[in-house]
């Protein structure tokens, strides 16, 4: 008698824990984290990091790449619903995820939009990411900054060519209009002058598209600053060049290398991710800046983000701020706004290179390169 309810229980337990939340299989997962590309080193840091802070909690998680393709990802997020996941951590490459978002949200199964905000979907609630505008305004205070544009004048403004993220990415309309929100005043006066298609912000959009960089390609960024040098920039010497991550920054810096006219001086320049070949060539008086997002600790955040909610309870991640105010837009899908927590970056240039190494962003043999 003992067997059979012993055998009765194993079943029942075995089915109630398959079908909450919908789930065919029992939960052989916990947590999905799907990223979006590696030819940006960071995503690599992401998912490893990520990975390892829900181990760190005691969930089981898989991570996989998507290489910039979204049905790709779409294929690794429904394989993740498959195993049972209980939660998805997401950098989408475009709003093509909408669709296996909304199977998750049927499924019960939480979502988390992890650096890049899911757009045109009122299917989850939360997303983690960086005050991308302020993003924006470090990379066009570091360039005001170096062109000491406080004493130049309108009768010798000064030059700068204007590059933007991928026109599929959220963060890249913040980033672009964060730097405006710096610039456009030293445009006004007339100190600062654009060479090349100049939109004041990313709403006038036929002039954004001709300054954006499809899926973060570097390579067009590369191809593009070569037509200016040969055709709108081709008469003038440029002072700076606003870049929105570092991999666009360096396919800039080499177009500018074969053009004799910055055969002994680069434009200044800025970027994002502090990826280490970057960090190099600040070092090396080639880059100008770039911006730090400790990806360590925004993957430690949406652990813990996630950690707090399927515990029911209260949501407290140290270090980040829920988005309010005007930050709020931060958060618009375009269908709703969702829960959005802020955590701040960092201007790294060649007086601070030390900041990423202290926050453990590179391996000890990198940091031995870097010190
Ligand atoms: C953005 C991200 C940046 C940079 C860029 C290139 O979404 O916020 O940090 O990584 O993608 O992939």
């Amino acid at each position: 008698m003992k067997r059979i309810v012993m055998v009765l229980f194993v079943l029942l337990v075995a089915c109630s824990f398959a079908f909450a939340g919908g789930r065919t299989t029992p939960g052989k997962l916990d947590v999905g984290i799907a990223m979006p590309e590696t030819h940006v080193q960071r995503w690599v840091k992401d998912g490893n990091s990520l990975r390892d802070e829900a181990a760190k909690r005691g969930y089981r998680a898989e991570v996989q790449w998507a290489d910039a393709n979204q049905a790709t990802q779409n294929q690794q997020i429904q394989s993740f619903l498959t195993q049972g996941a209980r939660a998805l951590v997401i950098g989408n490459i475009n709003d093509g995820v909408g669709s296996v978002v909304a199977e998750a949200a049927r499924d019960k199964v939480m979502v988390v939009a992890y650096d890049r905000i899911i757009q045109n979907s009122a299917d989850y609630d939360y997303f983690i990411t960086f005050n991308n505008f302020k993003v924006g305004q470090l990379q066009a205070q570091s360039l005001v900054d170096s062109m000491n544009l406080n004493a130049a004048t309108a009768a010798n403004p000064k030059l700068i060519t204007l590059f933007a993220g991928s026109p599929t990415d959220g963060n890249a309309f913040f980033f672009f209009d964060g730097a405006m929100s710096i610039l456009n005043p030293y445009i006004d006066r007339g100190v600062l002058r654009v060479i090349g298609p100049y939109p004041r912000s990313s709403s006038d959009t036929a002039n954004f598209m001709r300054i954006a960089t499809e899926n973060w390609q570097a390579p067009l960024a590369k191809t593009r600053m070569e037509n200016l040098l040969t055709n709108d920039a081709r008469a003038v010497t440029l002072d700076a060049v606003l870049c929105p991550n570092d991999p666009i920054a360096r396919a800039v810096i080499e177009a500018l290398k074969a053009d004799a006219k910055y055969r002994t001086r680069l434009p200044f320049t800025s970027g994002q991710d502090a990826e280490f070949d970057t960090m190099i060539s600040i070092r090396n008086g080639e880059q100008t800046s770039t911006v730090f997002k400790d990806t360590g600790a925004l993957a430690a955040a949406a652990i813990l983000l996630i950690d707090q909610v399927m515990k029911g309870q209260p949501v407290n991640i140290p270090g980040a701020v829920l988005a309010s105010g005007d930050l709020r837009e931060i958060g618009n899908t375009g269908r709703k706004y969702v829960n959005t927590y802020l955590l701040d970056p960092v201007l790294v240039t060649r007086s601070n290179i030390n900041a990423p190494v202290d926050a453990g962003f590179f391996t000890a043999a990198e940091a031995a390169q870097l010190r």
